[in-house]
């Protein structure tokens, strides 16, 4: 049966050239990059070199990123961190409804302990208004968190917009682009973020591995102490090999961004018209011009993701549901009830991403298969009246 992988932004296969960076880093470069002899002197080395690269990639200098393991590390870090280091008089931050729960979770811990945080509402299109957040931000404010693209419905955010009014209001923003960088232009003074968030899984990397830039003159708190890694910013030894291969990846997608993009955009392009060929009613979410190249958000009235999914799965299609899946029971995405949709239509949505292995056959095939499952799982459910 042919495997057709259309779940990209929940991670991405590892490309084999990244595969041999981390092999070789493993094999040439295991020494502790702290240790001041040849072993350790090697590793620093791979590691100065990587930092620069994905410096490069974000248009800052090496000195402004600081690996981590993760995007969550990084969502986490840069909010809590910055939090930690704020005023007494500074205890309000503005972020958005649709965020990552890394950066959903972080701002609640905050209120546990006693912060106030604005939640910006989106509109039906997933997008944020910069005037929101113009209104949001008051005298209090520490500090603002908005995405670049969202990870469910793909809609990308004014950053620029939201940046410049941060700025006239002298606050700090953050921004996770953790589903763009190594796809689009993730260049941090082109979008005037302090602070953003990358992981190396989406574009091709190693899990386990990813970056905050912060801004020159931005100092925020540690959430890892213990050591003086990452100018003291991150305790404990870098995963020099993840590291390696990070880099190695964001090489290989910045030299090709511009086209990958194109290409996959195409393809997304061919699978919503051949799903709208094949069903008579979908719908398609997110912006339909501010949206990331490779996410097809779908609903199909009537028909449960859920059962979907499994049908596609058994047929060889990996996708994922518009839902979170906690503790075994499959919830309403957050992000799906921000945009307005009701609880069943939000449980009646997938998320199809595209990367650059897919090709014009498998999408055709794809389309095929979901309109086949779509009628079948539709004709034991009464008619959908339109969504
Ligand atoms: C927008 C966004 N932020 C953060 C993360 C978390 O990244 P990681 O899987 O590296 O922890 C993800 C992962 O899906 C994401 O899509």
């Amino acid at each position: 049966m042919q495997h057709i992988y259309l779940d990209h932004a929940a991670t991405t296969p590892i490309a084999p050239e990244v595969r041999e960076a981390v092999a070789q880093a493993m094999e040439d470069c295991w020494g502790n990059p702290s240790s001041l002899h040849l072993f350790g002197r090697k590793a620093r080395d791979l590691l100065d070199e990587a930092r620069v690269t994905v410096a490069h990639a974000l248009g800052c200098l090496d000195a402004e990123v600081f690996f981590t393991s993760s995007g969550t590390e990084s969502d986490n870090m840069a909010i809590l961190g910055a939090a930690r280091v704020a005023p007494p008089c500074k205890r309000h931050i503005v972020t958005t409804a649709i965020e990552h729960h890394a950066v959903l979770h972080a701002c609640q811990r905050l209120q546990q302990e006693g912060w106030e945080v604005t939640y910006l509402p989106a509109d039906r299109y997933g997008m944020v208004d910069p005037d929101d957040v113009r209104r949001a931000i008051r005298d209090e404010t520490w500090l603002v968190s908005v995405m670049h693209a969202n990870n469910e419905v793909g809609t990308i955010q004014p950053v620029r917009e939201i940046a410049a009014v941060c700025r006239e209001r002298g606050v700090w923003l953050h921004c996770d682009a953790v589903q763009t960088f190594g796809l689009m232009d993730v260049s941090v003074d082109e979008l005037g973020v302090d602070m953003l968030s990358v992981s190396a899984h989406k574009l091709y990397g190693p899990k386990g591995v990813g970056a905050l830039y912060l801004r020159g003159g931005v100092k925020i708190a540690p959430l890892l102490v213990g050591g003086a890694q990452e100018r003291e910013m991150r305790a404990g030894t870098e995963n020099v090999p993840a590291i390696a291969g990070f880099a190695k990846a964001v090489e290989l997608s910045h030299s090709r961004y511009a086209s990958a993009g194109q290409q996959i955009w195409q393809l997304r392009e061919r699978l919503r018209t051949r799903l709208q060929e094949r069903i008579s009613v979908l719908q398609v979410n997110g912006h339909t011009r501010y949206c990331h190249p490779g996410i097809l958000s779908v609903t199909f009235e009537g028909v449960s993701a859920e059962s979907l999914l499994i049908a596609l799965d058994r047929r060889g299609i990996a996708a994922s549901a518009g839902a979170a899946c906690s503790a075994g029971s499959i919830e309403p995405s957050h992000v799906l009830l921000a945009l307005g949709m009701s609880e069943a239509q939000a449980m009646s949505t997938v998320r199809l991403s595209l990367g650059r292995g897919n090709t014009p056959e498998e999408i055709d095939l794809a389309a095929e298969v979901i309109a086949e499952e779509v009628h079948r799982l539709r004709s034991k459910t009464p008619a959908p009246t339109g969504v």
